[in-house]
């Protein structure tokens, strides 16, 4: 059984500690909130202990690993703290918003064979997982454009945007990984294009973009095409296309149900889309605690860890640079 305590019980925290608690080979360990009165709220729902500070976890020798939930100014101290006392680490996105910051964690922890892994949830999803092996398998032949479509379904709200680090630290981060992912090579350029269209007012006061493109190519010449939106008014939208020398896949939406409605004057209407990512990615959200179970069971590197986070980052500090500077930007220029 993995003793796991979680830090930081928000909007995903909640979820992935409900997650290890029914995880056959997973237990909760007790959780830590500066938000008490949510703490003390998923202790008592959970039945776990409240800790009274993050310090207490990663001492506690009732604590064989930690996963990290918390704001994400948070992350890269928890990250240390869980490397200096041997725990595996399941850190959400991002590492931090600085690359500086995640360079400065990185020479910290050094050399070590603690487990540390990323919360890139997408790379679980069983759609991705399936393209992901047309594309090992050589069913599509040879990669040669990636096409990745995110759209969130509404605006978050003003105070989460302010601080989110921008659309391309926040948002486009997932989007980054999931095209290394499917790509399986480092991505070589970056050309982005951003605009203030859905909350231009909100947009202009933080320096951000609502709606982005970019492109972007490998050495060899694979092309990714990514597209944002902020706010997508039928709902979540998350879809894959892979297209190949020999064929192509596509991943697409997840629906309410699977049922169509027909009547007059109309034909195949759908059900609206799940909303939002913990719904969409429900599955996947269990099986990112699965991997991290056996992972730290076999003290192995899991999937996805800090490098593929800072990774993702470079690609992110690309993108902005792009549009600051109105060119293609190599990622060598980056870090
Ligand atoms: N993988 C994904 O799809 C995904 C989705 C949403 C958020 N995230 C990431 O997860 C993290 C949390 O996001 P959220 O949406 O749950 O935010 P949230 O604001 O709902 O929750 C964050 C929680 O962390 C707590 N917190 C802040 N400082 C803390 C500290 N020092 N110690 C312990 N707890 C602390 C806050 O009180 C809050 O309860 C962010 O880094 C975010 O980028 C990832």
């Amino acid at each position: 059984m993995l003793r796991i305590a979680v830090l930081g019980v928000g909007r995903i925290g909640r979820m992935h500690a409900a997650n290890i608690a029914a995880h056959p080979r997973a237990s909760l360990a007790g959780v830590f909130d500066v938000n008490e009165a949510a703490a003390t709220e998923i202790a008592e729902s959970l039945a776990t202990v409240k800790f009274a500070a993050a310090e207490d976890a990663f001492a506690s020798p009732e604590v064989d690993a930690v996963l990290i939930a918390s704001s994400t100014a948070t992350h890269a101290d928890f990250i240390e703290m869980g490397v200096a006392a041997g725990k595996p680490v399941l850190c959400e996105k991002p590492i931090d918003l600085s690359l500086e910051r995640v360079d400065a964690c990185a020479a910290k922890i050094a050399g070590t064979s603690v487990p540390i892994m990323l919360g890139f949830v997408r790379r679980f999803d069983i759609g991705h997982r399936a393209v992901k092996q047309a594309i090992e398998s050589g069913r599509i032949g040879e990669l040669h454009q990636l096409v990745i479509t995110s759209r969130d379904p509404g605006m978050a709200p003003d105070a989460y945007i302010e601080v989110s680090g921008g659309i391309f630290r926040d948002m486009t981060i997932h989007d980054f990984d999931l095209a290394r992912y499917f790509l399986g090579e480092e991505i070589a350029t970056v050309t982005a294009t951003g605009s203030r269209l859905v909350n231009p007012a909100l947009m202009e006061r933080c320096g951000d973009y609502d709606t982005v493109t970019i492109t972007m190519a490998t050495a060899s010449g694979k092309q990714c095409l990514i597209t944002n939106s902020r706010r997508a008014v039928y709902g979540y939208d998350q879809r894959v296309e892979a297209f190949g020398s020999a064929g192509m896949i596509t991943t697409d939406n997840k629906p309410l149900d699977n049922t169509r409605f027909h009547g007059a004057g109309l034909t195949g209407q759908a059900p609206a889309l799940l909303d939002f990512f913990i719904e969409r990615y429900d599955d996947a959200f269990a099986a990112v605690i699965g991997e991290f179970v056996d992972a730290a069971e076999q003290g192995r590197a899991p999937e996805v860890g800090f490098a593929d986070g800072r990774e993702a980052l470079v690609l992110a500090e690309a993108a902005l640079k792009s549009i600051a500077e109105g060119r293609t930007v190599s990622t060598s220029e980056i870090g």
